[in-house]
């Protein structure tokens, strides 16, 4: 198993050759789980998986979570196992494209906003895998930044708020607030009522590296007992220097890959393609977390 990276100063994106997911043996599973803990991203070039197949992978580095009931309206069903997320244009049923104007395209174009997987749930996700089983012509790429890196520079600039005033903050996230803001108001009332705001750290230290990342993105609305304002513009600021601190790992994906990252340091948005035109079909297994991201213990260095 050979690993390269790309961004050495950040210890971001890494490169994995000399795997196959299928038989992985124990010891480079290991080295691996090290590598996605350490580097945030890592790629995997020619893994051609099936759904069972990559289920069985994922399983490896813990629980899987259950897709959100978007992805499994009846058409799905029964093609779809409820661990797969599917990111598609194209009907599962069928294999025709989905009008640009349906909820399913809407939905998934919300991905593109910087966000991490699953911070709208009470437990977020660990570590989600994105295999690309058909990718568009044109467009269609994954792009990633590094919430942790930004922490680490935060104090190199003139801030109103230092990482050491903020470390014990509490925000609350919002997947319903997230997609009004950025694709309108897609969802039904019960949807709404089974997703309600959930509260997640500013800060996280992370369990393997014990480095400390930001934790925002697009579904975080406000720091709790903050005034609102005040509490979102530190959000906005957060959120911009995560993009602008250090590197935008810029992901073209080739047909067969899968990527895997920690929403637990990196915040990443699809760029995007022309849906009326291109089919894209990606599935994604996600790792889930252990509990609510405010029971854990922040540790400044
Ligand atoms: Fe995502």
């Amino acid at each position: 198993m050979k690993v390269d990276i790309k961004y050495p100063e950040q210890d971001f994106y890494a490169t994995i050759s000399g795997v196959d997911v299928k038989s992985i043996s124990d010891g480079d599973f290991l080295e691996l789980r090290k590598v996605v803990e350490s580097c945030g991203i890592t790629v995997i070039k020619d893994q051609e998986v099936n759904d069972e197949e990559q289920i069985a992978f994922s399983e490896r580095f813990g629980e899987l979570e259950i897709s959100i009931g978007t992805n499994h309206k009846k058409e799905n069903n029964p093609y779809l196992k409820p661990q797969i997320s599917r990111i598609s244009n194209v009907n599962i049923a069928n294999d025709k494209l989905i009008p640009v104007d349906d909820h399913k395209v809407v939905f998934d174009r919300g991905n593109n906003w910087w966000h991490t997987d699953s911070s709208f749930k009470e437990i977020p996700a660990k570590i989600s895998i994105l295999s690309a089983r058909e990718i568009p012509e044109e467009g269609g790429g994954t792009e990633f930044v590094d919430a942790r890196h930004a922490l680490e520079t935060w104090n190199s600039k003139p801030r109103k708020y230092s990482v050491e005033q903020v470390k014990n903050d509490i925000t609350e996230h919002s997947i319903v607030y997230s997609r009004m803001k950025n694709t309108g108001d897609i969802f039904n009332d019960k949807f709404k009522k089974d997703m309600p705001y959930v509260r997640q750290r500013l800060i996280r230290t992370h369990p393997y590296t014990k480095r400390n990342a930001f934790y925002a993105g697009s579904h975080c609305i406000h720091i709790i007992g903050w005034e609102l304002e005040e509490g979102r513009e530190l959000i906005n600021e957060i959120n911009e220097w995560i993009v602008n601190s250090g590197e935008i790992a810029r992901h073209k994906w080739s047909n067969g890959e899968i990527v895997l990252w920690d929403n637990r340091r990196v915040l990443h948005r699809g760029t995007g393609y022309d849906e009326s035109k291109y089919r894209r079909i990606m599935h994604r297994t996600t790792v889930a977390g252990d509990k609510p991201s405010y029971e854990e213990e922040v540790i400044l260095h």
